[in-house]
């Protein structure tokens, strides 16, 4: 593939910021572009640690200022923010008050997703079908909402949670328990001082990710994520247990359904409302009877969608940043791998509540065939040897013909490899296969 040399300084340092699965899967992409010199992630895990081409520098992803040092000292050229906090906290204006390149939304455009009743209020502003909703502030207020609506209903807390502050509820007791406890502000802090309360809907989910530069969009392969713990789509939510793309339930005409009545709007209305939104922006979407609502914007890459949808991207992918932030969107030209690939979450025990780390991982040092990639999560290093350090800890990602290949592959590699306490759900990809 050709990547035209429009820049003095080539290659580049680029800098990824992050420490989880996304941002493995991230480093190693950016480390293959030919533009590129050197990776760095702040923090990163053991999997950046070891990728050739990639160093670890060890700022946390929420120093802002420690951040911003290291991008002027090491004369970085481009950043990408993957996780949502630093975002939200603002790293995109500082740098770009520092004149550096930072590809994300700004703190303002972040409230997408860093308070879900501006979310939900901007949707109904901007005829963006989503599911109908009520906030509230009280738990008095809240119950009378819960009761119009019906039930079951699902409770959101206003701000940040990772990925672990939604409840569906099935009955005015529950809907009271964990109403209380959102707006106690126990569980979530400032996060729960608001909550949204919305109608339960019914459907197949899909995660849409698109890049924006602010007006214009292109759409990424689609992708599926299962958040649910269990096996059967059951169980608490969390961050995400397994991805795969594409999603065959995204079709040619629902793909130009969600381009014309989410992607586009959202754009338009960002940018009418004074908050123009570059980066990745995504939408998880609920593919109701009544046709595609959406249930979430996030401002950033999902995780673990990343890891699958970056192991078919074929196109330089620090290239096709660069064309959007530099105002060449309409050149970009996505490649894809036209098989699928699939991921597999091997969580440790107890994950989305409790869990043990610094359990030594076993197996990370076989050498997985061309279409397996092992990413990692929530991992450090200690000493010699590879440790868990967070509730997800790796995504086992692979490439095949089929669904159920490619499925077949990552749970022959994630058998392979394991820490006490691990688990991991068999059936990631389960509707795409009974699909056919
Ligand atoms: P969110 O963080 O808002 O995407 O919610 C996390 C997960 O909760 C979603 O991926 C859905 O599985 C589920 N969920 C959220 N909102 C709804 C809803 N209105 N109806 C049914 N399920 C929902
Ligand atoms: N996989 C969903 C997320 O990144 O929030």
């Amino acid at each position: 593939m050709s990547v035209r040399r429009t820049r003095k300084h080539i290659p580049m340092k680029v800098l990824i910021i992050g420490g989880g699965g996304r941002e493995h899967a991230l480093a190693w992409k950016a480390a293959q572009s030919p533009l590129v010199e050197e990776v760095l992630v702040a923090p990163g895990n053991a999997g950046t640690a070891s990728e050739p081409g990639v160093r670890n520098v060890n700022v946390a992803a929420e120093d802002l200022a420690g951040l911003l040092e290291l991008a002027r000292e090491q004369a970085v050229e481009l950043t990408i923010v993957g996780p949502e906090v630093p975002l939200a906290a603002g790293v995109v204006d500082l740098f770009s008050e520092h004149g550096l390149k930072c590809f994300g939304p700004t703190k303002d455009a972040a409230q997408l997703e860093s308070s879900k009743a501006f979310a939900k209020e901007f949707m109904a502003r901007h005829g963006i079908p989503t599911a109908a909703y009520a906030v509230a502030e009280s738990v008095e207020d809240g119950m009378r909402q819960a009761r119009a609506i019906g039930f079951p209903l699902v409770l959101k807390a206003d701000g940040l949670a990772a990925g672990k502050g939604v409840v569906i509820v099935e009955d005015e007791h529950q809907a009271e328990n964990v109403l209380t406890d959102m707006l106690s502000g126990h569980a979530f802090g400032e996060a729960g001082r608001q909550v949204v309360i919305e109608e339960f809907l019914v459907g197949e989910e899909a995660s849409f990710i698109v890049l924006a530069d602010g007006e214009q969009a292109v759409p990424l392969a689609s992708s599926q994520d299962h958040k649910r713990r269990d096996e059967g789509d059951l169980g608490p939510n969390t961050g995400g247990m397994g991805a795969y793309s594409p999603a065959p339930v995204v079709s040619a005409q629902l793909h130009e359904q969600l381009i014309n009545e989410v992607i586009a709007p959202a754009l338009r209305g960002m940018a009418r409302d004074g908050h123009r939104f570059t980066g990745f922006l995504y939408a998880g979407v609920m593919l109701t009877s009544s046709g595609p609502k959406v249930l979430e914007f996030n401002v950033r890459f999902g995780d673990p969608e990343t890891q699958p949808i970056l192991m078919r991207l074929n196109s330089d992918l620090i290239a096709v940043v660069l064309q959007v932030l530099d105002g060449r969107i309409d050149q970009v030209r996505l490649d894809w791998d036209p098989r699928t690939a699939l991921g597999i979450v091997v969580a440790a025990g107890g994950y989305p509540g409790q869990y043990a780390r610094g359990r030594p991982i076993s197996g990370l040092d076989l050498v997985a065939p061309g279409h397996v990639k092992v990413f990692h999560a929530g991992t450090r290093l200690a000493d010699a040897d590879i440790v868990t350090s967070g509730g997800r800890v790796l995504c086992v990602t692979a490439l095949g013909e089929t669904v159920a290949q490619a499925q077949a592959r990552a749970l022959e590699w994630t058998a392979r490899i394991g820490f006490e306490d691990a688990f991991y759900r068999r059936d990631i990809g389960h509707r795409a296969i009974r699909r056919g």
